[in-house]
């Protein structure tokens, strides 16, 4: 029984030895430079990634191991611009890593499709409601939003007030409207709300949950028994967005019916309704077949999400910089010719003044909604990255937050500087390069015009209107950026105080 023991034991040992010299010495990516525990197990970084610290982790190990760093057994992050074409570039082969198959419910949406042609239908069908020229006839709609945004502003009556909380409402405002122009989400009104709907923090939920049960699907499986009815509410937060998605969709069905015979309708979810999609039969022959009513349930939830955080943190963290700075007058200032009707700019009037797209695209740099590695599989026949060769099937990528803060492209990089956007345009070459907060090429953000319209409308509204500083409550370190693949503030809020002008 003991010599039964002591050989299974042994045998474990050896086993875990081997693989450990073998990930260490003989793995093809034994050269690349890494911490060592990162050499053999991709375990302590998936805990650092559920600590929210997974990010500003591998930008350390950036800056101690260079542009090139092994962070797992299988995984390379790289922080050299030449890497950026061949990661995310439109002719990249280089497909989105199995992680996002645990970020998503199935069938995944456009978000974590991992096949190029689904990939392609997908966004061809989508693409049309997010075009600037669309944009522009629903610019009404979002004005309406920001006019909800000032009336709450107003009502906190120059009181320290948790900024995060009030732009979350409105940018799920934006997203889920129910005038039936955007997505056609149902509306949460949650501007005109006291409290915040479980919407907002199921979208915090979410990734903690998702991450876990990718990771350790057997330490989910054992906590989902856990009798805390914080933690059973908790994990059913992707079940509730999935059903946002199934109401939205029943309800939309519902409007439609009692509508007007006949009637035309433009909406993106008409669009999904109505479109097909090539798909790829067993045969390998190209049919033409419907989205099911699961991928459009699935894929509203995917917008909604998709376009919710991302917008409010970058919001956040811009009204939080520009309260502390010269830029919240210098601003104003250029802002001084701008016509307000109803307390809303025109985004024809404001889109290209100087100042406002520089202190965007500093804060989107210095604080970006989607800061981490955005992981990608290296193809068939492995490919020469950065002066090593990276076999086929190990997870490669970049990390913006990463790239956005390289000393060499970006003068003292850790300071909010918008001058250095408003510099000509060939000095401006290599940091468009390095600057990715909407990613790139076919993958890239397709909701960037969407967000930028957002950005440059309340900005200029709320600093046209109202002197912004940081609440007293606010202490050191409160804003540091933790992420779970989208950032929140270390505090979870950000208190601001808006005082008429
Ligand atoms: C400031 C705001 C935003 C930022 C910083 C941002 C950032 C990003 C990034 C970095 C990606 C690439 C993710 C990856 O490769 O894994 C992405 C993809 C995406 N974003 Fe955004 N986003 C923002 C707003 C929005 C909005 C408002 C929407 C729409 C409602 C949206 C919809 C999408 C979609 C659908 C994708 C997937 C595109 C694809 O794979 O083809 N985003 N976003």
């Amino acid at each position: 029984m003991y010599l039964y023991l002591a050989a299974g034991l042994c045998a474990i040992l050896v086993s875990a030895t081997w693989r450990i010299i073998s990930n260490v010495f003989l793995s093809p990516l034994a050269s690349i430079p890494g911490p060592f525990l990162a050499k053999i197990t991709s375990k302590w970084l998936i805990l650092v990634e559920m600590s929210g610290n997974r990010t500003t982790t591998i930008h350390k190990l950036h800056n101690q191991y260079g542009p090139t760093v092994r962070v797992g057994p299988n995984e390379v992050s790289f922080a050299d611009g030449n890497v950026i074409k061949e990661l995310y570039g439109q002719s990249s082969d280089f497909m989105k890593a199995p992680v996002y198959d645990q970020f998503s419910q199935h069938p995944v949406g456009i978000f974590s499709m991992q096949n190029k042609a689904e990939h392609r239908e997908r966004r061809k069908l989508l693409s049309h409601a997010f075009a600037q020229s669309n944009l522009l006839q629903i610019e009404p709609v979002i004005g309406d939003t920001v006019k909800q945004l000032l009336k709450k502003i107003n009502g906190t009556m120059g009181q320290p007030t948790d900024a995060l909380v009030l732009l979350r409402m409105f940018a799920l405002d934006v997203v889920g409207n129910d005038t039936g122009e955007l997505f056609l989400g149902k509306s949460f009104s949650a501007l005109e709300s006291i409290k915040p709907p479980t919407f907002i923090r199921d979208l915090d939920a979410y990734f903690i949950v998702m991450g876990m049960k990718g990771s350790f699907p057997w330490l989910f499986e054992i906590a989902s028994y856990f009798p805390s009815t914080k933690w059973q509410e908790l994990q059913q937060a992707p079940k509730r967005l999935r059903t946002y998605g199934e109401n939205a969709l029943r309800d939309y069905r519902l409007r439609q019916d009692a509508g007007p015979k006949g009637a035309k309708y433009k909406d993106l979810l008409h669009k999904m309704l109505t479109s097909h999609e090539t798909v790829s039969t067993p045969s390998g022959k190209p049919t033409e077949v419907p989205m099911t009513d699961e991928q459009i349930s699935l894929e509203i939830g995917n917008l909604v999400f998709a376009g919710t955080d991302t917008t409010s943190t970058t919001l956040t963290y811009l009204f939080w910089q520009l309260a502390q700075c010269k830029w919240q007058e210098l601003l104003r200032d250029e802002l001084a010719i701008t016509q307000l009707v109803d307390g809303i700019a025109t985004f024809g009037d404001i889109d290209q003044f100087p100042i406002l797209n520089a202190v965007i695209a500093e804060s989107l740099r210095l604080f970006p909604a989607a800061p981490a590695s955005l992981q990608r599989e290296t193809p068939a026949g492995g490919r020469e990255l950065a002066g090593y060769f990276i076999p086929a099937g190990t997870v490669v990528s970049m990390q913006c937050y990463t790239t956005q803060r390289d000393g060499a492209i970006f003068h003292d990089p850790e300071t909010f500087d918008p001058t250095r956007w408003m510099q000509s345009p060939e000095k401006l070459t290599d940091m468009n390069l390095y600057q990715m907060p909407f990613s790139k090429g076919t993958r890239a953000c397709l909701g960037k015009n969407l967000a930028m319209m957002e950005l440059k409308l309340v900005v200029a509204a709320v600093i046209k209107q109202y002197q912004i500083k940081v609440a007293d409550s606010m202490k050191p370190g409160d804003m540091n950026m933790k992420d779970h693949f989208l950032t929140l503030p270390a505090c979870g809020r950000c208190d601001l105080v808006f005082t008429p002008l």
